[in-house]
């Protein structure tokens, strides 16, 4: 479909929106992850812009729960940033003026919603939440300067593969016409090619560097042992000032510490760089700004990584990186201690051992590292009587759909779930985890 069409429907969302906004108090709700957060940024920029006084929650799903609670509110507007469109009957059941910008599948689009899906373009790959709501800032002000957070909530939810499609793509060559953002096909490390190298190789996570991933003295030695610098001058030394030997080299050495040849090449690709932001921010590489964010979900300090996408720096921005060291070492000390339950070929980690913000990333992280093992799966506790469920292939299957899997699993124990092949996710009554685990394993015997 034609993009200006999608830019029309831009437009009346927007005068649609301006005309409830005037002297409303708004009651802001997104989702926790990097694309949510960067969504309530530019969101609660345009509602500084036009003095609109807001409240703002992170949350991690629409639940029962939440939709009471915000009916008892006194609000006049209630906007759902990043999640709502599969709830669309749950949102209506508050009888309360409400719009949603996602760009998740609607499940009805009965109420006022700003959604790919509706109008023909596909929410998985080609626009993220953030992008849609930079659509709207730039609908309102004419104004480019949120290009880098629509972006990074883009990255966030994986919507990059060698490149932006669609209205992600469209949204980079605006930011590139303005010389806003700079692509570059570069190593990709933490804090993108201008932050210093020492701290790059420490901070990369993702993937995990042996010998290097938060190991400073391993990062600093590395560097030495190729001969490269540590400082030129009185400036630490970046990705950016290497020569292409030292990089070919440097490559080289990385390669062999990764695990798999699959992570080797997600080490070199496009890397994103906010032109705007100040050399030595790592806040200038946008990978690095969608980690950060994801950081500050999961660790329940969403507010930070909403104030950070709205742009506010400072004392917001140290205090967001240190949830990010916080992060890393609530994961490293989870991960020491695990020791998961393993039955045939499906290993479990039972709740009581992580949050339900943190549980998914540990599965991840678990399968990707564990033995003799197809699948993966953690639980945590969550609202009410329920289980949080996380599940992830390992790298030796393939052929299972867990999306599937998960639901039917989930659903006949009166749940609910779904996801991607090799990743997805339920809500299951407590109670009824041995019948769940049961139905599970009739898929992995
Ligand atoms: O995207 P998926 O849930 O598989 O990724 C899990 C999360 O774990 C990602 O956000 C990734 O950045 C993070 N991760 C991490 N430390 C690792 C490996 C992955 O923080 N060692
Ligand atoms: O997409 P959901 O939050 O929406 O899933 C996030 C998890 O799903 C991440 O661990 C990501 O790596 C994984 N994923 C996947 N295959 C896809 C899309 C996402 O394994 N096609
Ligand atoms: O929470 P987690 O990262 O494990 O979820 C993996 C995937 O499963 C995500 O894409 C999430 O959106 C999906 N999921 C789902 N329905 C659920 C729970 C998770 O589609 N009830």
């Amino acid at each position: 479909m034609a993009l200006n069409t999608f830019f029309d429907r831009v437009r009346d969302f927007a005068d649609e929106l301006y005309g409830s906004l005037k002297g409303s108090h708004v009651r802001v709700i997104s989702h926790i992850d990097a694309d949510g957060l960067s969504s309530a940024g530019i969101f609660i920029s345009i509602l500084k812009r036009f003095r609109v006084p807001f409240h703002l929650s992170s949350v991690k799903y629409v639940s029962d729960t939440l939709i009471s609670e915000l009916k008892k509110e006194p609000y006049d507007l209630y906007i759902f940033l990043d999640l709502g469109s599969g709830e669309v009957e749950l949102l209506k059941s508050m009888e309360k003026r409400v719009f949603v910008v996602d760009h998740h599948r609607p499940s009805s689009e009965d109420i006022p919603m700003l959604n790919p899906f509706t109008q023909g373009i596909d929410g998985d790959r080609d626009v993220s939440s953030s992008g849609l709501c930079f659509l709207l800032y730039r609908e309102f002000f004419e104004d480019y300067s949120m290009v880098p957070v629509a972006l990074t909530g883009a990255l966030g939810d994986l919507q990059e593969n060698g490149g932006f499609s669609g209205l992600n793509e469209a949204i980079l060559n605006w930011g590139v016409e303005r010389g806003i953002i700079e692509v570059r096909k570069e190593i990709r490390l933490f804090g993108g090619p201008d932050y210093p190298l020492v701290s790059s190789l420490e901070r990369t996570v993702d993937p995990f560097i042996r010998g290097v991933s938060d190991d400073s003295a391993g990062a600093l030695s590395l560097i030495e042992s190729l001969g490269i610098p540590i400082k030129i001058g009185e400036k630490w030394v970046t990705l950016s000032d290497l020569s292409d030997e030292q990089k070919r080299d440097l490559m080289n050495e990385l390669v062999k510490r990764v695990e798999s040849l699959d992570k080797a090449k997600s080490l070199l690709g496009n890397t994103y760089v906010n032109l705007m932001e100040p050399k030595g921010s790592p806040l200038r590489d946008l990978s690095s700004f969608s980690t950060l964010l994801n950081a500050c979900g999961r660790m329940g300090r969403g507010y930070l990584g909403a104030l950070l996408a709205s742009g506010m720096r400072g004392e917001i921005l140290s205090s967001a990186l240190s949830v990010l060291q916080d992060y890393k070492k609530h994961l490293s000390s989870l991960l020491r201690d695990l020791k998961p339950r393993v039955i045939g070929k499906v290993a479990f980690i039972d709740e009581g051992v992580a949050e339900d913000t943190i549980i998914s990333t540990l599965t991840s992280i678990m399968s990707k590292s564990i033995k003799n093992v197809d699948l993966v799966i953690g639980y945590a506790e969550t609202e009410g009587d329920m289980l949080k469920v996380s599940a992830r292939l390992t790298n030796r299957v393939s052929g299972f759909d867990l999306n599937e899997i998960l639901r039917k699993a989930s659903t006949t124990v009166g749940g609910r779930g779904g996801g991607h092949r090799h990743a997805a996710g339920a809500q299951i009554p407590r109670k009824m985890k041995g019948d769940f685990e049961e139905s599970l394993l009739s898929y992995f015997e």
